[in-house]
């Protein structure tokens, strides 16, 4: 499936001040000179903060993750994920065209959001509150069709269905995600025939529950997510040492040797370690055998 940049692009991008400090959190995740390995994260990022991923915003990206700008357009026109056009202010519609959800009735999903919502996929709707595409199997086929909308899936749809879903989402209601039917997960649909006391119900389903819970199937990240923790970074001096008091400093005070590398020995008369005839105590480790 094509995935193009839209025609009509803003100026320019950068994170806010915020989202730039979780930035520099998720590269610290990565070795030095591999800081690049967080281009999903930020562009998904980026495009929390606009709505889309705008060609600016894959460039800002690029730019911070010091890697040519077409490795960064390559991962942001592979994944679906990414929304390289505008999308609707409640949500894009992202309905699974492929083989068994066509099967089950996709294309007639297709048809009632070409008038429900617009005619063409990544075309806004005139009340500016949905957009759809058609996208390849996201991996529910046990429950076709089906279709994503934000961060969850919502399955073995009508068309009735999904109307209820958008009307509930228009309406700022929080329709609840997974199988529509009446199915707690892809049981068959006259019961399940085997773990029989396998309970139904959305509690029991960690992912509904969860979002119910936080409510963010629709929700674009503001801020009230929990913080990205990161201790394996250095904390600034707080005082006025000639060190960092929060850092352990195995090196400090041993000189480097001609390869610049600090050699760190564990000492040989460690209480911890075993005696025998060929280490004797107080031996260092490679004391040789004094028999
Ligand atoms: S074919 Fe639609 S989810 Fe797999």
């Amino acid at each position: 499936m094509l995935r193009r940049l839209a025609k009509e692009q803003p100026e320019s991008f950068a994170f806010t001040s915020r989202n730039l400090a979780w930035a520099h959190a998720q590269m610290s995740k990565f070795p030095e000179g591999r800081q690049r390995s967080a281009i999903i994260p930020l562009l998904w990022r980026a495009q929390e903060q606009e709505g889309w991923l705008t060609r600016p915003a894959i460039e800002y990206v690029a730019t911070l993750l010091d890697m040519p700008y077409i490795r960064a357009l390559e991962v942001a026109t592979f994944y679906f994920m990414f929304q390289l056009q505008p999308v609707g202010r409640i949500a894009n519609v992202q309905i699974c065209g492929t083989t068994t959800c066509m099967i089950c009735g996709a294309e007639d999903l297709v048809a009632f959001c070409r008038t429900r919502i617009a005619p063409t996929p990544h075309t806004v709707s005139a009340d500016g509150n949905f957009s759809w595409e058609e996208v390849e199997c996201l991996g529910a086929c046990s429950n076709a069709p089906m279709v994503q909308i934000g961060k969850d899936y919502y399955e073995d749809l009508t068309v009735e269905k999904l109307s209820a879903l958008l009307d509930a989402l228009a309406a700022g209601q929080l329709p609840v995600p997974g199988p529509q039917n009446g199915r707690f997960s892809s049981e068959p649909s006259g019961g399940p025939v085997a773990l029989r006391d396998t309970q139904g119900g959305e509690e029991n389903n960690a992912s509904v529950a969860l979002a119910l819970k936080q409510r963010d199937t629709v929700k674009r990240i503001d801020g009230s997510e929990a913080p990205i923790l990161t201790p394996w970074r250095r904390q600034p001096d707080t005082d006025e040492g000639d060190g960092d008091d929060n850092e352990p400093e195995p090196s400090r005070g041993r000189p480097a040797d001609e390869t610049g590398v600090t050699v760190q020995e564990a000492a040989g008369t460690s209480a911890a370690r075993p005696r025998s005839k060929r280490e004797p105590a107080g031996a260092p480790a490679d004391a040789k055998d004094t028999e």
